[in-house]
């Protein structure tokens, strides 16, 4: 057996579909060159210690219960997704082992990116790695997605299918993942509002406006699907000016769902003013990201305007690689 492991996963954008496919819509989502970093150790003991330098908490489980080194509570909060992770591989294999656990991430946290699922997916590659189990992608797709329903209650999987098979992927639930092999370059802004929040809460709030007005809000979901639909033909074609429209389409009705806030707003519209072919928030929206599809004589521009209407801007790239073993 090995004493080390290290695993990296990549963040994504959803470039459309958000919240629509928690209820059974598509989804189309794109893995980004921002990775979370997992390296593992064996310990001579049966902790599980687990430390995130960048946000600066640490602690470690034992027999299911926390004992925190660095960020009090809120740290057993932050970090149980992961021991959930270590404690799923090491009950199926029957292993009696402690591990060290320590994650480096370029991710920015509680902002749409995927952080929390890209952190996951490397952690149970980094701990399959080191004890020699399953190392497929499926299998690893599975643990993560069950570590993301203890901090989202019910997600739709998209967040950790993208971390790990990277690429461009057509995401529904009922359906098998399906990674598609689209040519088209897609020139996109990230905007950061600064704004944190939580993915159950706003995924929690769509259930209950669901709940309560349901001819209404199903429609709205069902709308959001045929954008989904409709942009694979837009996509295909590399049709940017109507991807970009179909965007502004599902950027409305996200708000319709109450899912934008004030400050996704300023971003969007200032992109859309500088010149952007479509903005919309990405993620769970409530703060966090907005993307803004430009042609490259209006980048500058469009960086420019969401900067000045008070975002943080990163250009990135798509990333075909997914979760991954490193040396
Ligand atoms: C979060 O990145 C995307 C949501 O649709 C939640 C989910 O799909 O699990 C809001």
């Amino acid at each position: 057996m090995k004493t080390q492991a290290k695993a990296s996963a990549p963040a994504k954008v959803i470039l459309l579909g958000e919240h629509f496919v928690v209820h059974g819509e598509p989804a189309i989502v794109l893995a980004i060159d921002r990775r979370a970093r997992v390296t593992v150790n064996i310990r001579s003991d049966r902790k599980i210690f687990i430390k995130s330098e960048d946000i600066g908490i640490s602690g470690f489980f034992m027999d299911d219960q926390f004992f925190p080194q660095r960020g009090g509570r809120e740290a057993e909060r932050k970090l149980e997704p992961i021991y959930s992770v270590a404690r799923e591989i090491l009950q199926k294999y029957r292993l009696k082992k402690g591990v060290n656990i320590e994650i480096k991430s370029s991710i920015p946290t509680a902002a749409g990116l995927g952080s929390s699922a890209a952190v996951s997916v490397a952690s149970a590659a980094a701990l399959c790695s080191l004890f020699g189990c399953d190392e497929s992608k499926d299998y690893i797709f599975q643990i993560a997605f069950n570590a993301e329903k203890i901090i989202h209650g019910t997600p739709s999987g998209v967040d950790p299918a993208v971390s790990t098979y990277g690429g461009i992927l057509w995401y529904r639930k009922s359906e098998p993942i399906r990674r598609l092999n689209i040519d088209v370059d897609l020139p996109l802004i990230i905007g950061n509002t600064g704004k944190e929040r939580s993915t159950g809460k706003l995924v929690a709030k769509v259930n209950s406006l669901k709940e309560r007005y349901p001819s209404i809000i199903s429609k709205v979901i069902s709308a959001g699907g045929e954008i989904i639909k409709r942009s694979m033909k837009a996509l295909r074609e590399g049709d940017l000016k109507t991807l970009g429209e179909l965007m502004n389409i599902n950027h409305e009705l996200l708000s319709a769902l109450q899912v934008s806030c004030e400050e996704l707003e300023s971003l969007v519209h200032a992109a859309r003013n500088a010149g952007a072919l479509g903005a919309k928030l990405t993620g769970a929206g409530g703060g966090g990201c907005m993307i803004a599809l430009v042609s490259p004589e209006k980048t500058e521009d469009v960086a420019l305007a969401i900067e000045k209407a008070g975002g943080e801007v990163f250009v990135t790239r798509k990333t075909d690689i997914g979760v991954t073993i490193e040396e």
